[in-house]
């Protein structure tokens, strides 16, 4: 038997390893996926994973698929969860189920497994990706199983089979890192009359002490694809990786929310987005100046379909790919320029055009104008409100039923 194990070189995974061994009587594969953790994370990974057992240890590197195949189409979908969550561990979920299930294939496993705990939104994600693309392999979860519930006792239970581990017993929160962002969730976070102290955040500035110019920033966007910084054309993750460190340095991206999980409970999170707060401020700006009413309005709808479904781990279904369509058929002018003010911990797009804007200075000027007649708009408003006139008329007694 062979199990293929989604595997992060932390403490949890590190105990899956040998557990799985023993409780399943099976040969380890780990597989760690490179979705833009950084090096700290991803240093002496494969050495760790053979040292706790595993058999081989495969690093795919995924950052620029990510950014190009999951994020990009998410940005131009504008899904944000709850008002306020930018869904950076939603979006890697998927990329990183369909990269383990390809691992699978090729060795010929079994078995898939994942180091989520049964309380989260992870599990439900990483397995509803395996029922969609392997729904012959099997699935492991450990955390489901076990009864090891501390770091101590994960420390003890490597110590006692003499695998090696620099993680320490103390380790206060719980984060998720992408090239997208990262979250932090647990210690004095479970507190919610508490604020996150600065050793919380670890990818940006704080506002307080970001730099006291402003910095301006250019972003060109084509079809809902940010293209070009100030006049550089980059690759998507390139793109990414450059507003992400122009948007750190001025403490762009933080928010401290509680929302509400897919498994019932509430929960809080701080998560950095630094870049892409940004991308996702440009692209807002271009959406104003290119929709009419209406199309804003579905647009807002598709937005929030699309942010639940991506949340709830609902990447690899045909409602995703109409969703995405709908939003991809509005992108299709979604083109121009924004610049971007960045300044203590805020992003302002104070300068925006586009070849297929909407607006007009001679339609909106409240100076006299020649192209818009004020008594059109007597008859607008006489037919508009017409309804509530019917409505108001029989509450009168003025109309027959
Ligand atoms: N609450 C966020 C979400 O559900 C972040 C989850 C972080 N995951 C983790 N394994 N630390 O998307
Ligand atoms: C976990 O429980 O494994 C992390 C948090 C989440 O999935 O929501």
């Amino acid at each position: 038997k062979k199990v293929v194990l989604a595997y992060s070189g932390g403490l949890d995974t590190s105990a899956i390893v040998p557990w799985l061994k023993e409780n399943y009587d099976c040969e380890v594969v780990a597989f760690v996926a490179d979705v833009g953790q950084g090096a700290d994370e991803l240093a002496g990974v494969e050495a760790k994973a053979k040292a706790s057992g595993a058999s081989e240890c495969h690093v795919v590197d995924l950052k620029d698929v990510f950014v190009k195949d999951y994020i990009y189409p998410t940005l131009k979908t504008g899904a944000i969860y709850e008002g306020t969550y930018l869904l950076g561990t939603a979006m890697a979920r998927p990329i990183i189920a369909k990269a383990q299930v390809e691992v699978a294939r090729k060795v010929g496993a079994d078995a898939l497994a994942h180091g989520c705990t049964g309380k989260g939104n992870d599990q439900v994600r990483f397995e509803s990706c395996y029922a969609a693309l392997a729904p012959d392999l099997q699935v492991i979860a450990p955390w489901r199983e076990w009864s090891l519930d501390s770091r101590e006792s994960l420390l003890n239970y490597l110590a006692e089979r003499h695998i090696p581990c620099s993680a320490s017993a103390t380790k206060i929160y719980s984060r998720d890192a992408n090239a997208w962002h990262i979250s932090h969730e647990g210690g004095e976070l479970e507190d919610l009359w508490c604020e996150p102290s600065e050793q919380v955040w670890t990818l940006t500035q704080s506002p307080e002490q970001a730099p006291d110019q402003p910095e301006y920033v250019t972003v060109a966007i084509a079809a809902g694809e940010i293209k070009s910084i100030n006049g550089d054309a980059l690759s998507p993750y390139d793109c990414l990786e450059t507003l992400n460190q122009l948007a750190a340095k001025h403490g762009v991206g933080r928010v401290d929310i509680v929302e509400n999980r897919l498994v019932g409970m509430k929960s809080r999170g701080c998560y950095e987005t630094p870049g892409g707060t940004v991308m996702m401020t440009a692209l807002q700006a271009i959406d104003e100046l290119v929709l009419d009413k209406a199309s804003r309005s579905w647009k807002a709808s598709l937005s929030e379909q699309f942010a639940q479904l991506l949340y709830d781990g609902r990447w690899f279904t045909p409602l995703k790919q109409s969703v995405l369509a709908g939003a991809e058929a509005l992108t299709m002018r979604a083109s121009g320029d924004v610049v971007l003010k960045l300044y203590k911990g805020q992003v302002t797009a104070v300068k925006k055009r586009s070849p297929y804007s909407l607006y007009s200075e001679d339609f909106a000027t409240f100076g006299a104008d020649e192209v818009y007649n004020q008594q059109h708009a007597e008859g607008f408003i006489r037919l508009f409100s017409l309804p509530s006139r019917i409505a108001a008329l029989q509450q009168q007694g003025g109309v027959d039923g």
